[in-house]
């Protein structure tokens, strides 16, 4: 049975969230899960050897959630899970495969999932101007990788917090996809009429209404740019069950590589 393995260092409560969903979706699909929560004082070193027993245990997938307290670098922990079960896609190996398009490394999940939902919706990709806003390893540079990609071929545009007049790179975008980490950033002015938008943000914004106190927001107002937009991912429910979705199946590759 395929399993995965879900490393949690810290108290954060969106990441608990996260770790919990992705433990009850492993185990709903049919397989096998396993948890392990660290202290959020646990040192890099104690980290890096749970990482290495779960490189010799007989577990397919390895998945430490980010971000990590201060005191850990993600760099080293993503260059010790062994690329082989490297499901998140973050190992240097899997980075540099799918910069080759060498198709037998492990993508990312949720650029992954944002791939799967333009196609699932026969949004055209091909000659298509895609602006991905945002950088990261996790989201943006991936993103920016697979939508130019050979089958993919759209034409990208990678913005940034540096990026000069933001909205008018936005606006000639056919398809955006959002991954800022500011909550509904991206306004109605950024938006060319009938763009797809995929909003990959996920925020807690103060809400005094809400029961909680809080409620979730993406990095798009929702609100402002629908009449916009040819196609839109709502938040919470758009992109983040693609991304569990996309981490059953790299733990399904996984275990049959293996
Ligand atoms: N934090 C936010 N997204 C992700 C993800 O896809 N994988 C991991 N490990 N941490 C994350």
């Amino acid at each position: 049975m395929p399993g995965l393995a879900v490393v949690l260092v810290g108290e954060d409560p969106a990441s608990q969230v996260y770790v919990r969903s992705k433990g009850k979706q492993t185990v709903e699909v049919g397989m096998h899960s396993v948890e392990h929560k660290l202290d959020v004082q646990t040192s890099e070193a104690n980290l890096l050897a749970v990482i290495d027993q779960l490189n010799d245990a007989s577990i397919h997938g390895i998945l430490v959630q980010s971000p990590p307290p201060s005191q850990i670098d993600e760099e080293e922990i993503v260059r010790t899970i062994d690329p082989a079960k490297d499901v998140d896609g973050f190992h240097p190996e899997n980075v540099a495969k799918l910069a080759l398009e060498d198709s037998s490394g492990f993508v990312p999940c949720t650029p992954a999932g944002c791939m799967r939902l333009l196609e699932a919706s026969g949004v055209e990709t091909s000659g298509a101007d895609a602006v991905v806003v945002g950088r990261s390893m996790i989201v943006g540079k991936p993103m920016a990788l697979l939508l130019m990609a050979r089958g993919s071929d759209a034409t990208v545009t990678v913005a940034h917090s540096r990026t000069k007049d933001l909205a008018a790179v936005c606006r000639r975008a056919d398809i955006i996809v959002a991954a800022v980490g500011i909550p509904e950033f991206i306004k109605k002015d950024f938006v060319k009429q009938g763009a797809t938008i995929i909003d990959v943000g996920i925020n807690r914004v103060e809400d005094p209404v809400a029961k909680r106190g809080y409620r979730l927001c993406g990095d798009v107002d929702y609100n402002d740019v629908f009449e916009k937009t040819g196609a839109i991912t709502p938040v919470p429910g758009g992109v983040g069950p693609m991304t569990i979705a996309m981490l059953m199946k790299n733990t399904i590759k996984a275990a049959r590589a293996l």
